[in-house]
């Protein structure tokens, strides 16, 4: 056993801590992963107490529990607490990045082949709107993102790199810390969507090099759904404003003069859904407890198996692409994609389906139509990928 690996009384006790796993076997963690009790307890926990009391006045109660979510997230992302702004979601924390650069006509966005239908739709309006030039990185060999081919594509219009890190369809895991350095190189404004990323793998700020990143609570991180947030670099957030401001962002001084926060929360609004900030608060804190190294060792070897067993099955053809692999698996089979969902579903097995709208660029320039996605989480086990795997060897 390396030292990365969980014993398998650890293995037990975190199954056992994971309610879901008792009724599904849940490969869908790329969608949603199921929640840690401790997790769901704390939502409605809260909630309780805002039934009982009032939810201004829970808000207070649980000020200090509502601050952890800071200090949890930026211990992991290796930053500082007013580095980190909560957010709805993923797409709102990329559109609050994007929108506060000041881009011109003629200016240049980079971003990757792979890019998520809600990430790159906002660069088509940008396009139309303001003129900006929109270009997408080309992949090398592994289907990654081509440092080499970016590098030659920097010019002085080049404005803002915008990339994701694990894209919806698949394993790939893009170099984002040598996009990172090329960005810091030549001075462009870096935003990194790192929404399927966080919760998987250690991640950190400094060694991305991002100015922003962008993630959400529900996927990897075992949080509730709802909620999100936004990394933004302390040394950049004094050079930029949100498209919106609001009370929370900024202080009303006269008539005519604001004052803008100089932390990262200026990108928030007032109004959160707080539940899911305790409950994301707790997640985080509960996966830094079991040591984030040791969850992306084990979700890389489960995934790893995975791809392995499906392989050697007829008809089927995994998609995965990328040197480093994380814990997606993406394939295709002889039968239709909807009804083997359904008999999956049927059978006590969650999956998703990747449609080829979702990162239009790669599926079209892979030729791929609907694929399953069957995304596995550290909770997950060897028998349970070998139940999968013979279920669908029969059908
Ligand atoms: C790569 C990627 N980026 C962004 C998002 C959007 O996240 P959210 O739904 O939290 O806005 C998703 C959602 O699936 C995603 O897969």
């Amino acid at each position: 056993m390396s030292n990365l690996s969980f014993s398998h009384q650890e293995i037990k006790a975190f199954r056992s801590a994971t309610p879901g796993v008792r009724q599904v076997v849940h490969f869908n963690n790329a969608g949603a992963a199921l929640m840690p009790e401790v997790v769901g307890n704390k939502v409605i926990e809260y909630i309780q107490h805002e039934l009982n009391y009032g939810g201004y006045e829970t808000a207070a109660k649980y000020s200090s529990e509502i601050d952890t979510v800071y200090s949890a997230l930026a211990k992991y992302l290796n930053c500082t607490p007013s580095e980190i702004a909560i957010m709805e979601n993923a797409t709102v924390a990329w559109g609050q990045a994007y929108q506060s650069i000041p881009l011109e006509p003629g200016d240049t966005i980079l971003t990757s082949i792979s890019e998520y239908a809600s990430n790159y739709i906002p660069f088509l309006q940008l396009k139309k709107r303001l003129g900006v030039a929109v270009k997408a990185i080309p992949n090398d060999d592994h289907g990654q993102i081509d440092v080499t081919a970016l590098s030659e594509m920097i010019h002085d219009r080049v404005k803002l790199i915008a990339i994701t890190h694990v894209p919806t369809n698949g394993g790939l895991v893009n170099p984002a810390a040598k996009v990172g350095a090329i960005a810091r190189e030549h001075d462009i404004w870096y935003l990194l969507d790192a929404c399927q990323s966080v919760g998987q793998m250690p991640l950190n700020v400094e060694e991305l090099g991002c100015d922003f990143l962008s993630a959400t609570s529900r996927k990897y991180l075992r949080g509730p759904r709802g909620v999100g947030f936004l990394y933004v670099s302390q040394d950049k957030v004094s050079q930029i404003e949100p498209a919106v401001l609001d009370l929370q962002g900024a202080e009303w001084k006269t008539k005519e003069i604001y004052t803008a926060r100089k932390d990262a929360r200026k990108f928030e609004n007032w109004e959160s859904n707080l539940a899911g900030v305790v409950g994301l608060a707790k997640a985080v804190e509960y996966m830094l407890e079991l040591g984030v190294e040791r969850i992306w060792a084990r979700i890389q070897h489960l995934a790893d198996y995975l791809r392995s067993e499906l392989v050697k099955i007829p008809g089927l053809e995994v998609h995965d692409l990328g040197e480093v692999k994380c814990g997606i698996v993406s394939f295709t089979s002889s039968t239709k994609v909807q009804p083997l969902k359904a008999q999956l579903h049927e059978a006590g097995f969650n999956v998703s389906i990747i449609q080829p709208s979702y990162t239009l660029l790669d599926m079209q320039a892979r030729d791929l139509g609907k694929m399953i996605r069957a995304s596995v989480h550290y909770y997950n086990t060897v028998e349970e990928i070998d139940r999968f795997v013979d279920f669908l060897r029969k059908i």
